[in-house]
């Protein structure tokens, strides 16, 4: 029984996904952060670990200037926490027909290292009724070039004032079922992609030499 059960514990520990998000608006309330924060309630749904990673609260520099001595522990310090993700869910507003600066930057402060084998998922939110349609195909493009697996479950919300109420809920539900969507294709791959180690696992489990005996 013990030992069975520090196999499950084992198990459950190499199945654990972590998913971050990023939102590239500042601003608050923010509609982009609100989508990023559904989105993540699907993860968590899916059984998930989940975390905002806060772009303003690392005070990151503008790329090129990331090597100053002043800068080195913010882009670090960054760079560790999606290290540390199994899936990244990334919002964005759309802004003149494409991502943000915001989240623009902090892509390039990062790179293959962060996101390669990575599940990401994507969140676009606009002020117009078209939808962030331009903003997510460019951002699938980004992804794409980190090396990381975008899943093809996307929103795109238009007439951003109106898609939140002020508890940061959907106005619409079927909205809110979308977005919790993306969050769950992203957690559910992420576990997928770590069953190889888990199979691994389980093989070599159950083949050691007993030690017991
Ligand atoms: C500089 C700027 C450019 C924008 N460009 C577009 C645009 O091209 N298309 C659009 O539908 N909305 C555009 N918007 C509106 C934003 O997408 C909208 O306000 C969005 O809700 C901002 O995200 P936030 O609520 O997360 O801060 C723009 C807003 C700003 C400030």
């Amino acid at each position: 029984m013990l030992e069975s059960q520090t196999i499950k514990e084992a198990v459950d520990s190499a199945l654990e996904v972590r998913v971050v998000g990023l939102s590239g608006s500042l601003r608050s309330p923010s509609a982009t952060r609100m989508a990023v924060q559904y989105a993540l309630k699907g993860a968590e749904e899916e059984g998930a670990k989940i975390e905002v990673l806060d772009l303003a609260a690392y005070n990151l520099p503008y790329w090129g200037l990331e090597r100053e001595e002043t800068n080195v522990k913010a882009v670090g310090l960054f760079r560790n926490d999606l290290r540390a993700s199994d899936g990244i869910i990334l919002g964005t507003p759309e802004m003149h027909g494409s991502i943000s600066g915001v989240l623009k930057n902090a892509l390039d402060l990062a790179g293959t290292e962060e996101f390669e084998g990575k599940m990401v998922g994507l969140v676009g939110v606009a002020g117009g009724r078209m939808g962030a349609i331009e903003a997510l195909s460019h951002l699938r493009a980004i992804g794409r070039s980190l090396h990381a697996w975008v899943v093809p479950a996307q929103v795109s919300i238009g007439d951003s004032v109106q898609a939140f109420n002020l508890n940061g809920e959907p106005t619409d539900p079927e909205l809110g079922d979308r977005l919790k969507s993306v969050g769950r294709e992203v957690a559910h791959f992420a576990r997928l992609h770590k069953c190889e180690n888990h199979a691994q696992f389980l093989r070599e489990w159950e083949t050691r030499p007993s030690i017991s005996k």
